[in-house]
C-alpha cells in the first residue's frame, strides 16, 4: 500500500466523530460544558442527581412533580438482588474496583429481558451505588446498611459509605460530585459504551466495559492518583519540587490535562468553590491539601500555554479527602456517578441505530496479509 493511499491514522481517535448527542457537549477552547444543552455551572449546586439523571435520560429538566416521582423509582432499585449481593460478599477482600467490576457484570443475569432500556439505566445506577456500599461495609466488616429510600440518591449513598447522617454541606458536597461526574461527551469509557452499543450487546455488558476503561490512570484513575501524589508531600514546596520532577522527566502529572480542554476544565472551579465552602465552615487549615494543589498549579503554569490546564480530576481528589472517602475508592465513586452517562449514550446510540463499529485499519495492515 503506497505512502499517498495508506489511511491517515487519527491515534486516539482524536478528531473522528463517532456519532451524534444531544447529551452533553464541550467547547474544549472555551472551557465549556453543557448537559442537553444546560450549563454545568446552572446544575452544580442547585440540581440533585435524580434531576440530572432525569435530564440525560429524557432530555428535559424535570417539573418538581416529575422529580418527585422519579426520585422513588430511583431509590427502590438501590435494593440490591440478593444474588448480586451474595457475588459482591464473595469478592470482600477483593480491591473495591474489582468487586465493583464483578458485581456489574453480574447484573446482565438480573437483567429482565424486555425490560425498558431506561428502567435498565436506573436500576444498574441504583445497583452501581450499592455495590460500591455493600463491598465496603463488608470489607471493613461491618454491617451493610440497608439504602434509606427517604434520602436521595447522593445522601443515601454517603450515608450508607460513611455510616452516618450527612452534614448538610456534606450532602451538597457529594451531590456536587455526583453531578459534576455524571456526562462528558466521547470520553474513552464513554467510548467504550457506545462501541458495545453499536454491536447491540448488553446495557450491563457495556456499562461493565465502560467501568473497566474508566479504571486507567489516564481517565478515571487520575483522582486517586492524584491523592496519592498529595499524601506523599506536606508543603507547597514540595508540590512544586514534585511538579518539576515530573515535567523535568516528560511524565504526565496527574490532575493536568485533556483531550478537549485546551484551558482550565470549567468543573475545577465549582469543585474549588464546594472546598472553599467546606474550610469556611469547619474553619479547619487541615485543607492544606488545596495549598498543595496550588503549589502544583503554579509549577505547571508554563504547560498552560501548551493547552495542559488543570482537569476536573485535581480538584475531585481533594473534595474526596474532605469527604473521607478512602483513595481506593475514587474511581469507583467516578463510576457510580457516570453510570448515569454511559447509560444514556448506550440508549442515544441504539436510539440513532448506530452501526456496528467496523474494524478500525492498522498502521502496518500490509504486514498482515503477507
Ligand atoms: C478525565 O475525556 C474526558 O472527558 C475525560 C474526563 C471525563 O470527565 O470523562 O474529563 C475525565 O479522564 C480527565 C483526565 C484525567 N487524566 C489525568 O489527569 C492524567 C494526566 N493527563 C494526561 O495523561 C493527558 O493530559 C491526557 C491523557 C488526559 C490527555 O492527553 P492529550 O493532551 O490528549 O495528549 P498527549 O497525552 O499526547 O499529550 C500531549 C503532550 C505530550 O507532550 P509531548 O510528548 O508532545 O512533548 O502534552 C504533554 C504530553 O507529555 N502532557 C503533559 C500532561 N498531559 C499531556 N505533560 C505534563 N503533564 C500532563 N498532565
Amino acid at each position: 500500500m503506497s505512502s499517498e493511499t495508506a489511511p491517515r491514522i487519527h491515534r486516539g481517535l482524536v478528531g473522528v466523530p463517532i456519532g451524534s448527542t444531544k447529551l452533553s457537549n464541550i467547547d474544549g477552547q472555551a472551557g465549556k460544558l453543557f448537559y442537553s444543552g444546560i450549563p454545568i455551572e446552572d446544575l452544580a449546586y442547585g440540581s440533585s442527581y435524580e434531576a440530572v439523571v432525569f435530564l440525560l435520560l429524557y432530555g428535559d429538566y424535570p417539573t418538581p412533580l416529575q422529580l418527585s416521582d422519579f426520585r422513588k423509582l430511583m431509590a427502590k432499585y438501590r435494593e440490591l438482588p440478593p444474588a448480586i449481593s451474595d457475588i459482591v460478599a464473595s469478592c470482600r477482600h477483593a480491591n473495591p474496583t474489582t468487586a465493583l467490576q464483578v458485581g456489574l457484570s453480574a447484573l446482565e443475569e438480573a437483567d429482565d429481558p424486555g425490560h425498558p432500556l431506561d428502567e435498565l439505566a436506573l436500576k444498574i445506577i441504583g445497583a452501581t451505588a450499592s455495590i460500591i456500599c455493600t463491598h465496603h461495609a463488608l470489607r471493613n466488616d461491618e454491617t451493610v446498611l440497608s439504602p434509606d429510600l427517604t434520602l436521595d440518591h447522593a445522601s443515601d449513598f454517603y450515608r450508607r459509605l460513611i455510616r452516618r447522617s450527612p452534614t448538610p454541606l456534606e450532602h451538597d458536597l457529594i451531590n456536587l460530585d455526583f453531578v459534576l461526574h455524571a456526562d462528558h461527551g466521547a470520553n474513552a469509557s464513554t467510548t467504550v459504551a457506545r462501541v458495545a452499543a453499536s454491536a447491540r450487546a448488553s446495557l450491563s455488558g457495556a456499562i461493565s466495559a465502560a467501568f473497566a476503561a474508566l479504571c486507567g490512570p489516564k481517565h478515571g484513575g487520575a483522582p486517586a492518583a492524584v491523592a496519592e501524589l498529595l499524601d506523599g508531600i506536606d508543603t507547597v514546596a514540595g508540590a512544586r519540587a514534585l511538579a518539576k520532577d515530573y515535567r523535568d522527566k516528560g511524565l504526565a502529572l496527574p490532575g493536568f490535562g485533556h483531550r478537549v480542554y485546551k484551558v482550565q476544565d470549567p468543573r475545577v472551579s465549582l469543585y474549588r468553590s464546594g472546598i472553599e465552602r467546606w474550610i469556611e465552615s469547619t474553619g479547619s487549615a487541615t485543607l492544606a491539601s488545596l495549598d498543595l494543589v496550588d503549589g502544583l498549579i503554579e509549577e505547571m503554569k508554563p504547560f498552560l500555554r501548551m493547552g495542559i490546564a488543570p482537569n476536573d480530576d485535581l480538584l475531585a481528589a481533594v473534595l474526596y479527602k474532605v469527604l473521607q472517602i478512602p483513595n481506593d475508592l475514587f474511581t469507583s465513586l467516578f463510576a457510580a456517578s457516570r453510570a448515569v452517562g454511559w447509560a444514556a449514550h448506550y440508549m442515544e446510540s441504539i436510539a440513532n441505530g448506530d452501526d456496528p463499529i467496523p474494524d478500525l485499519f492498522y498502521e502496518d495492515a500490509e504486514l498482515a496479509s503477507k
